[in-house]
């Protein structure tokens, strides 16, 4: 499915269902969001403050997928409105993408960490965490059906090809069962970097792909 265009049009609509009493399939993003609300799928739900749901369109043709919420996103409610946001809209607006024309959301919907005194440390969720909110991953997709999938990292790559995947052998364009999509490096991996130069670089080859991604939909204009 390396022709994201051709992929969208092809793709059937996808049948509404029920699945444990809840409405899936093509559901609304909405009905979805406020459903996820009160997702206790795993135990993340706990200690986090709230769902972090996926923010952007329902027609949009491109969704970014993350990690999972951080500490500024959990308190928000919102995805990427922290440094690595900030960071992954610098990007977009580089590239010339739109990020109110986009979708954007997390493998995972709930923020893991671990109490430090007043901090809290991101924890990286575990395949199960990961498998369970794949169920809500699943379902944005449904609902919005984009032409191209971008996953932000190692996660969101495991989430949507089903296992774990080495993302710098394979980034670039990948097929993921049902979605065509593109592989690239996490934009808080970017903040990580610690000598500019190379810092400098990663972020280049990152908004390198960004741009390699807009000409992939060849619709222009329908993420900027
Ligand atoms: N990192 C992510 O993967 N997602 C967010 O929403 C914020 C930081």
């Amino acid at each position: 499915m390396r022709n994201p265009s051709a992929a969208r049009q092809r793709r059937p609509a996808a049948k509404a269902d029920k699945t444990g009493g809840q409405l899936v399939g093509r559901a609304p993003l909405a009905v979805l969001e406020r459903e996820a609300a009160g997702c206790t799928r795993c135990p993340l739900y706990k200690n986090a403050t709230q769902t972090v749901f996926g923010e952007g369109p329902q027609d949009a043709v491109l969704v970014f997928v993350g990690e999972q919420p951080g500490d500024r996103e959990d308190r928000a409610g919102k995805p990427f409105v922290g440094p690595a946001g900030a960071l992954l809209d610098r990007a977009l607006a580089e590239a010339g993408i739109a990020r109110s024309k986009v979708y954007v959301t997390n493998a995972v919907k709930h923020f893991k960490y671990q109490p430090r005194g007043k901090r809290r440390i991101h924890q990286k969720p575990n395949a199960g965490e990961v498998r369970a909110c794949k169920w809500w991953l699943d379902r944005e997709l449904a609902a919005i059906r984009p032409a191209l999938v971008v996953a932000l990292g190692a996660t969101a790559a495991q989430s949507l090809a089903g296992h774990t995947i080495p993302i710098m052998k394979n980034r670039g364009p990948v097929d993921f069962p049902g979605h065509a999509g593109f592989i690239t490096v996490h934009p808080s991996s970017l903040l990580r970097v610690p000598e500019q130069d190379r810092k400098a670089e990663a972020y280049e080859a990152f908004v390198a792909d960004l741009r390699r991604i807009r000409r992939m939909l060849k619709t222009e204009d329908a993420a900027a």
